[in-house]
C-alpha cells in the first residue's frame, strides 16, 4: 500500500502529475523534499470557539505534533466537526453521526498513514472512535481530559452533577437567587471535560478499555502538564504505527475488548449514553452488542468508584486514587487481558506496568464496592418490547418497584409548557412520561428524559419519581429514570399508545416495563394511531430516514459494516 504524500492521490488520470501538483502546494507551504518523503501522522483538531470544553486542544496539539516530528514521521493538522453539549439544538446527538462521517470520510481521502484523534465531549468521542473503525485508519485516541473542581463557600463543586444539583435546588426553593449565582462561576472551574463520571469522562474510560488510547490517558486532568506529556507519548506512537502501517482500530477492537469495555462501563456506573455509543462502535465492526450481555455482565460487576454522579468523588480524586489502570485490576478475572491495544502489547501487558498501588477510598475493592452491580439494567416488557436502560445505581432503590398511573407529555415542548402548571394534576404515584423525544421523534433524542421534577412537588419535597421515555439523559443526571425506550413512539412503539391516567408497572428487579392495558383496547388505540410528521429536507431528514433505534446505537443503517448483497 502507497504511504505518506503518495497514498490517496487526486484522481487525474496521471498519478505522476498528481503527486507533483500536490508537491508543488506542500512546497509552498515551506516544506522540503526531504520533509516530503516521511510518513505523515494526521492530527483530528475539534478546537472549536463553541466548545468550551476543548480550549486546550491547540496545545494538545503542539504536543501531539512535538511527538510526531520526535519519531521521525510529519504532523497535518486537519479540524473536523467538533461538539459540545450546550451548544447544539436539539442536542449533539443529531449531528454524531455527521462528525462519525466526516472523520471517516476525512481519514479515508486525504494521505494520512496514522492519526491521532483530539476529543473530549461527549459525542466527539464516539464519533471518531465510529469513524476511525469505517476508515480504518491506524488511530489513537487522545482526550482533553476532564476539568478540575471548583469551591464555593463550603462546597467543593463540579460539572454538571452539581449544576443539576443546585439547580433542582433552586426549583424547589431550597437555594436562592444569590447563593445560585454565586456558584455559578464556579462549577466549570477549568477548562475539559465534565468534572465527574459522566459521558465524556466514560467516553474517555471506554477508548482507553477499547485499546485505542495509551494506558492511563483517561482521567489525567485538562489542566494538568501530565496531559501533555501523554499527547506527545500518543504522537509518537502514531508515527510509529504509521510507518509500520499498524494496528488497525479493526485489529484492536474486538468481541472481546467490546465485552471488557461493558464490564467497565458497569464498574464505573457510567453513563446511559454509553451503551448507544458501543451499540454503534460495535455496529461498525459488524458485532451486534447484545443488551441482555450488557444486563447480564451489570448482575455480576459491582460498581467500584466513588465518583459522581453514583458516588460522592470527582474526576481528580479517580485520578490521584490510580486512575483507570487501577480500576481495570481490580477487575482482573472479569477482563480479557489479552485483548489488543495500539500501543503494540495486550491489555494486561499493558496493566502489567502500572504501578500496584491504589487508593482503596476512592477505587473500592471488591469486597467493599460502592454496590453489589446492576449499575446499568436493561427492561423490556410491553411498554419497551426492544429494550430500554435504567441506570440502577443513580435510583431511588425504594422505587424499583413502582405501579403508577401515567401522566404523558406529548413531546418536549408540552413538556416544558405543563411541568410547572400549578393545575397539573400530578401526584409523586404517577409515572411521568416523556415520548416523541427519540432519535426520530426529536429528531436526535435530545438529553430530555431527566424530566424534572413538576415544581409543586418539588416544592413539597419530593426529590424523586418514576420517570420513563424514549429520550436519553445526561450522564451526570440521576433519578428513576428510564430512558431509550424502543421502539420509540415516533416509529409507532407502544409508547406512543399511552393515555393519562393508565397503569405501568416498573420492576426493575424483573426486568419489566409494562403497560397495564388490555390488548384488545391496544389494538384500537394502535389503529388510530398516526405518525408524526418528519422534517421535509437537509440534514434532518437523512437523519430521520437512516438512524436505527437506541438498541442499535442510533447510527445510520448505510455506515453499519459492509455486508454482502444488494
Ligand atoms: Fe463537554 Fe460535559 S459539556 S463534557
Amino acid at each position: 500500500m502507497k504511504k505518506g504524500l503518495r497514498s490517496r492521490l487526486t484522481s487525474y488520470g496521471d498519478e505522476e502529475f498528481a503527486l507533483f501538483l500536490r508537491r508543488a502546494f506542500l512546497k509552498s507551504a515551506g516544506y522540503d523534499d526531504s520533509a516530503l518523503d516521511r510518513p505523515i501522522v494526521g492530527i483530528a483538531s475539534t478546537a472549536s470557539d463553541f466548545n468550551p470544553c476543548h480550549a486546550t486542544v491547540p496545545r494538545l496539539v503542539e504536543a501531539v505534533s512535538r511527538g510526531v516530528r520526535d519519531a521521525g514521521a510529519l504532523p497535518f493538522v486537519f479540524s473536523t466537526i467538533s461538539l459540545h453539549e450546550s451548544f447544539i439544538h436539539p442536542s449533539t446527538m443529531i449531528l454524531r453521526n455527521l462528525m462519525a462521517m466526516d472523520t471517516e470520510e476525512m481519514l479515508g481521502r486525504q494521505p494520512v498513514d496514522a492519526v491521532v484523534l483530539i476529543g473530549g465531549c461527549d459525542k466527539t468521542v464516539p464519533a471518531q472512535i465510529m469513524g476511525a473503525i469505517s476508515a480504518d485508519v491506524p488511530s489513537v485516541m487522545v482526550v482533553v481530559g476532564p476539568t478540575v473542581t471548583g469551591r464555593y463557600q463550603d462546597e467543593r463543586l463540579g460539572a454538571c452533577s452539581d449544576c443539576r444539583r443546585l439547580w433542582a435546588a433552586h426549583r424547589a426553593g431550597e437555594i436562592d437567587d444569590a447563593k445560585l449565582a454565586g456558584a455559578h462561576g464556579n462549577l466549570v472551574s477549568s477548562h475539559g471535560t465534565c468534572t465527574i463520571m459522566g459521558t465524556a469522562s466514560t467516553m474517555a474510560a471506554m477508548a482507553e478499555t477499547l485499546g485505542l488510547m495509551l494506558t492511563g490517558g483517561t482521567s489525567i486532568p485538562a489542566v494538568h502538564s501530565a496531559r501533555l506529556r501523554h499527547a506527545e507519548a500518543a504522537g509518537r506512537r502514531a508515527a510509529e504505527m504509521a510507518a509500520a502501517g499498524g494496528p488497525r482500530p479493526s485489529e484492536v477492537i474486538t468481541a472481546a475488548s467490546l465485552r471488557n469495555a461493558v464490564t467497565v462501563l458497569q464498574a464505573l456506573g457510567g453513563s446511559t449514553n454509553c451503551i448507544i455509543h458501543l451499540a454503534a462502535i460495535a455496529g461498525r465492526l459488524g458485532i451486534p452488542l447484545d443488551l441482555d450481555e450488557v444486563d447480564a455482565i451489570g448482575r455480576d460487576t459491582p460498581v467500584l468508584i466513588d465518583v459522581k454522579p453514583v458516588g460522592k468523588g470527582y474526576m481528580e480524586d479517580f485520578h490521584g486514587a490510580g486512575g483507570l489502570p487501577a480500576l481495570m485490576k481490580r477487575l482482573d478475572g472479569r477482563l480479557d487481558r489479552s485483548a489488543a491495544t495500539v500501543m503494540g502489547c495486550t491489555l494486561g501487558e499493558a496493566l502489567a506496568r502500572t504501578p500496584d498501588w491504589s487508593d482503596e477510598k476512592v477505587i473500592r475493592p471488591l469486597a467493599d464496592p460502592i454496590s453489589h452491580g446492576e449499575a446499568l439494567a436493561i427492561v423490556r416488557g410491553t411498554l419497551a418490547p426492544d429494550g430500554a436502560v435504567i441506570k440502577r445505581a443513580a435510583a431511588t432503590q425504594a422505587l424499583m418497584r413502582h405501579e403508577g398511573p401515567a401522566m404523558v407529555f406529548d413531546d418536549i415542548a408540552d413538556l416544558m409548557a405543563r411541568i410547572d402548571d400549578p393545575d397539573l394534576p400530578v401526584t409523586a404515584d404517577h409515572v411521568l412520561v416523556l415520548r416523541y423525544a427519540g432519535p426520530v421523534g426529536a429528531p436526535g433524542m435530545p438529553e430530555a428524559g431527566g424530566i424534572p421534577i413538576p415544581r409543586k412537588l418539588a416544592r413539597a419535597g419530593v426529590k424523586d419519581m418514576v420517570r420513563i421515555s424514549d429520550a436519553r439523559m445526561s450522564g451526570t443526571a440521576s433519578g428513576s429514570i428510564v430512558l431509550h425506550i424502543a421502539p420509540e413512539a415516533a416509529v409507532g412503539g407502544p409508547l406512543a399508545l399511552v393515555r393519562d391516567g393508565d397503569r405501568i408497572l416498573l420492576d426493575v428487579a424483573a426486568r419489566r416495563l409494562d403497560l397495564l392495558v388490555a390488548a384488545d383496547e391496544m389494538a384500537r388505540r394502535r389503529a388510530a394511531w398516526q405518525p408524526p410528521r418528519l422534517p421535509g429536507r437537509g440534514y434532518a431528514r437523512l437523519y430521520v430516514d437512516h438512524v436505527m433505534q437506541a438498541d442499535k446505537g442510533c447510527d445510520f443503517d448505510f455506515l453499519q459494516a459492509e455486508r454482502e448483497g444488494p
